[in-house]
């Protein structure tokens, strides 16, 4: 057991000890604790451990409501009042453009989650023996769940009447209903705009925010009635459908057959004329448009965009992009990689998923 004391956040909001200039990363630790500690996991550059004992606790610590915090590894932050996370989130955000060169860019006051609790409209529950649960973080150790902080309790409300059976459970909740059937649609109203998705189509799982994201995607993209808009990554048409009353066109690219299925219907569902999706891989249907497009929005997977995408984009070569991330990491490095042609105008932070980690993201680049 060893006594250290507690520097700072990393980015995956564990507080951030030296033990003989080794550094050791410490999930449920503030700034300014004093803990003891074991190491759960030494490696050549830093420790993972766990805190067994406060011996000085933060003024900022909150007690956790939920039971299977910090183990679950779903929250990060539950400890920590909602005004101190999205503070947290806004100085990470600010610390990770420093570090890759971007400092310069104007950083937007983070816009926090009209939800704090219960905001989530899709679960993917694992299955064992008979009961739905997580697996803890990067490991296959099963915690049985009654009950989430995070999920819409539409759905908490029926874990136990759920059939846990096979190997995964995947449940998407609205307003109304929830459903775990593969071939029944939820709807969900955006702003003026309703959309139709499929439990394993991508939709924003905070649609408590989602109005707020949108809104500032539409901003960001300064429409016009002469604007061609490629939205790259549709997913169920939302964005496209949402700022298309402001352009001339929009054509919606996704791989995900079922979501372009759902896109069809929802442009449809919404009266918007002015629509057109193709499915397939990005960076291939991009490359294949005979259209002159004006602007690109893009809200691509963690991952980000490969390198065929962003040649594509750039030989494309709209003027505007919208960029939508919900990772920082390759957000800056795409932004990098698109800074030699375009100015970044402004981000803007998004807190998409409370007490977690995670921040999303809006960029909005305008051609040199
Ligand atoms: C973050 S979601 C964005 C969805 C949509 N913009 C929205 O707000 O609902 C990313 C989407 O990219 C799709 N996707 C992942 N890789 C892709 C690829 N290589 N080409 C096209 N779409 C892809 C996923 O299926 C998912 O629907």
């Amino acid at each position: 057991m060893k006594r250290v004391k507690i520097e700072s956040l990393d980015h995956q909001g564990r507080g951030i000890a030296r033990i003989d200039h080794k550094i050791v990363f410490l999930p449920n630790a503030l700034p300014g604790e004093i803990v003891e500690i074991e190491i759960t996991k030494e490696k050549k550059n830093f420790s993972e451990g766990k805190v067994l004992h406060y011996l000085e606790e933060s003024k900022d610590r909150i007690p956790s409501t939920c039971p299977y915090y910090p183990s679950c590894g779903g929250c990060q932050l539950l400890h920590i009042p909602y005004s101190k996370q999205l503070e947290y989130k806004e100085e990470k955000m600010r610390n990770i453009l420093t570090r890759y060169q971007l400092g310069d860019i104007p950083l937007k006051k983070i816009v926090g989650s009209p939800k704090e609790t219960h905001y989530r409209n899709k679960v993917t529950f694992q299955v064992q023996n008979g009961k739905l649960g997580y697996f803890e973080e990067n490991s296959y150790h099963f915690i049985p769940i009654s009950s989430c902080l995070l999920l819409d309790n539409k759905i908490n409300d029926t874990i136990k009447s759920l059939p846990a059976k096979g190997e995964k459970v995947v449940v998407r909740s609205n307003e109304k209903e929830i459903t775990y059937q593969k071939d029944k649609k939820i709807l969900y109203t955006i702003g003026k705009y309703q959309f139709l998705v499929s439990l394993e189509s991508f939709f924003q799982v905070n649609d408590s925010i989602t109005p707020l994201l949108y809104g500032k995607v539409k901003e960001y993209l300064h429409p016009t009635l002469e604007d061609t808009v490629l939205d790259l990554y549709c997913g169920t048409g939302t964005i496209g459908i949402f700022v298309s009353d402001s352009v001339k066109k929009v054509i919606g690219i996704e791989k995900c057959e079922e979501a372009i299925r759902n896109a069809k219907e929802n442009a449809l569902l919404n009266h918007v004329a002015n629509i057109e999706f193709f499915c397939g891989d990005a960076g291939i249907e991009a490359s294949k448009l005979k259209e002159s497009i004006t602007s690109i929005i893009i809200d691509p997977p963690r991952s980000g965009l490969n390198k065929q995408t962003l040649d594509i984009l750039l030989k494309i070569s709209p003027k505007k992009i919208v960029y939508v991330s919900c990772d920082p990491m390759t957000f800056v490095r795409d932004l990098n990689l698109l800074k030699e042609d375009y100015h970044i105008e402004e981000i803007t932070p998004f807190d998409m998923f409370p007490n977690t980690y995670h921040v999303e993201n809006i960029a909005f680049l305008h051609k040199k």
